[in-house]
């Protein structure tokens, strides 16, 4: 429709030209030759409408690009770093089961390395929500000294030098000089694209396949208030996640203090971004800080290990009887846990490395 309808202005504009002395037809061939395509990405079935918003329309050129920027190691300070360095497709784009992620200086940060997958839905990004728009979040890991250390100006005058980069820019953007803003939509697009949605689960959610017996005695677990109780938080159904921040009772005394650091409000110690459940049997280590190596310590922590005493403590762990689930119960809410592991995306070549 669009497109149309800037076909017809393309050619008004020609026609009118065509009556005029100057041959000024090459401009706008110009832009004939470069139009970027607009994208539809599919809402899958049982997810909330995504909203892409208007200010950064998906192009078929413009995820491409955000794709080779991701994996570019040209961000970085030395070249030797590309965003894909820390978040890896094979461990749903988080950094393999380190507990703590390389910078270009060997130095280490104070976070677990979070995935990347369908962050189209999410509101917030960070542990802390530090970032509000996916397009703002891409600045922090290229200019971070313990990541890649580089400075925009520099990235700049790196990516103006390539003549490939110019030309894909221009088809994107439309412009002949590369911004900040070019990087930050283009790689936006790109992740805005990168959805899990087709794991077992979603399978049993659309009739094509039966979960055991143990799997769905895990998911009755997940929203059993007095069980699992879960469901809260981690909200069943498709994202896994309430898009919150919330306590979930890992320290009486807080090393890191979470969404304070962004609202400075005392009632926002500690707390931390609700991670979706989706692939989580590949994310581990666990918690902002990776702190739980593996699913049954994570279940042993809402089981007996969460600290009653912590500052905003959400209600629904607080409220949790501690001892509450058996050996066998924490084995079945695993089980269920490990259908949400999504192989064709981990294996999906629209996301690899171009
Ligand atoms: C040195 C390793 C490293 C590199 C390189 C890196 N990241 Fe990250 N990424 C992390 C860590 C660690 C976090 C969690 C940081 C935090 O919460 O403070 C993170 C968080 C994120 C998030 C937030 C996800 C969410 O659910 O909120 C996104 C998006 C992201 N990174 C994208 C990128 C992009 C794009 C690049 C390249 C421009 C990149 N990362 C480069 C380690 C890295
Ligand atoms: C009050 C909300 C809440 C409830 C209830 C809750 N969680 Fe969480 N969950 C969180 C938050 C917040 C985090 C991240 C905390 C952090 O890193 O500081 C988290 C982290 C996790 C992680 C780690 C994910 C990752 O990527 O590191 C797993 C796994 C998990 N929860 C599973 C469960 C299971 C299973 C239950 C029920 C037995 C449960 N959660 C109940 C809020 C909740």
């Amino acid at each position: 429709m669009k497109k149309n309808i800037f076909y017809l202005l393309i050619t008004f504009v020609a026609l009118i030209f065509s009556c005029s002395k100057d041959p000024v037809i090459t401009i706008s061939n110009n832009v004939i030759d470069t139009p970027a395509v607009l994208f539809n990405l599919n809402t899958p079935v049982g997810f909330p409408k995504i909203n892409i918003p208007a200010s950064n329309l998906l192009t078929v050129e413009g995820i491409a690009l955000g794709r080779k920027l991701f994996y570019d190691p040209i961000l970085s300070l030395d070249n030797t770093q590309s965003c894909g360095s820390c978040h890896n497709q094979k461990f749903a784009f988080t950094d393999s089961t380190l507990q703590f992620s390389k910078g270009i200086t060997g130095e280490i940060g104070n976070r677990n390395a979070m995935p990347i997958m369908n962050l189209a839905w999410e509101r917030a990004f960070f542990w802390d929500g530090g970032s509000a728009t996916l397009e703002d979040q891409v600045i922090g890991p290229i200019t971070n000294p313990i990541e890649m250390h580089e400075t925009l100006p520099n990235v700049l005058r790196k990516l103006n030098a390539d003549a490939t980069y110019k030309k894909l820019f221009k088809r994107a953007f439309g412009s002949d000089s590369i911004t900040t803003k070019h990087i930050m939509k283009a790689i936006a697009q790109f992740e805005r694209t990168v959805i899990s949605a087709n794991s077992k689960y979603d399978k049993y959610v659309r009739g094509e396949v039966e979960l055991t017996f143990d799997e769905l005695k895990g998911m009755e677990l997940i929203e059993d208030q007095t069980k699992g109780d879960c469901f809260h938080c981690h909200v069943l159904g498709s994202t896994f996640t309430d898009f919150d921040f919330k306590n979930n009772g890992l320290d009486s005394v807080f090393t890191d203090l979470g969404r304070y650091r962004v609202t400075l409000k005392e009632t926002d110690k500690g707390k931390f971004k609700t991670p979706t459940l989706r692939n989580v049997e590949l994310t581990a280590p666990y918690m902002h800080d990776g702190r739980f190596k593996t699913l049954e310590e994570v279940l042993e922590h809402y089981n007996t290990g969460f600290a009653e005493n912590s500052p905003n403590l959400d209600v629904n762990i607080a409220l949790g009887k501690k001892g509450r689930m058996s050996e066998i119960e924490k084995q079945q809410i695993i089980s269920f846990l490990k259908t949400l592991t999504d192989y064709d995306f981990i294996n999906n070549p629209n996301f690899k490395k171009p």
